[in-house]
């Protein structure tokens, strides 16, 4: 049964361990499952990784990127998958444009990385992770953070998945609990969906 899934959210918020916990559950259901992430194993998503740890990057650079990362993935593989009735997980999406590309520079708009990003079909459901960015940091280790991974960032990217959960009526499931129970919510909400499309 084709279903295009998202887990999104700031850093540290869980949506990787998420991603791979609900492909679990849901093969174990029966259904046909795609996990895939972004930035994608494309060269783009490998330059973004690199970009990733370079603050000499300007923020537009990596809105463009990320949006022809999203746009080869959509069109090469999510779609393809989509169509061969695939539930597909994408860990992280358009949503993580929207929210860390306009927190990164006062030039970047909601509309315009919608606009650079308008050939990619839209999620079914997107799942919004949502963890203080302070408890989230706090289990990394400070030398490997990426750009970022700092708090007054992270705090402002936060409230604007907030707010941008409140316009869209995305889910928001707080992550600061247990593993299992965070999971348990994630899965009511798709098997909820699931029942409904059957
Ligand atoms: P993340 O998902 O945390 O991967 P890992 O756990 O392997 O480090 O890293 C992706 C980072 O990229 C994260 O900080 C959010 C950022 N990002 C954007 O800024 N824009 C985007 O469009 C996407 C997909 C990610």
């Amino acid at each position: 049964m084709a279903l295009f899934i998202v887990l999104d959210g700031g850093d540290g918020a869980g949506t990787t361990t998420h991603s791979h916990l609900l492909k679990g559950f849901l093969e174990n259901e029966g259904y046909k499952v795609h996990l895939t992430c972004e930035p994608s194993q494309s060269k783009i998503g490998l330059l973004l990784r690199e970009f990733l740890k370079n603050k000499e990057i300007p923020a537009t650079t990596d809105a463009l990127l990320f949006a022809a990362d999203r746009d080869l993935h959509y069109q090469n593989e999510i779609l393809n998958k989509l169509k061969e009735d695939y539930i597909v997980i994408s860990d992280r999406y358009l949503e993580s444009s929207i929210v860390y590309q306009s927190v990164q520079s006062d030039k970047i708009s909601v509309d315009w990385i919608k606009e650079i990003n308008k050939f990619v079909g839209l999620p079914d459901i997107t799942i919004i992770l949502d963890v203080d960015p302070k408890i989230a940091l706090a289990r990394k280790d400070d030398k490997a953070l990426e750009k970022f991974e700092d708090n007054q960032f992270l705090d402002k990217v936060r409230n604007l998945y907030l707010t941008r959960a409140q316009t869209e009526n995305y889910y928001v499931i707080s992550s600061d609990d247990i593993i299992e129970f965070v999971q348990e919510k994630i899965q009511k909400i798709i098997i909820d969906r699931l029942k409904n499309m059957s």
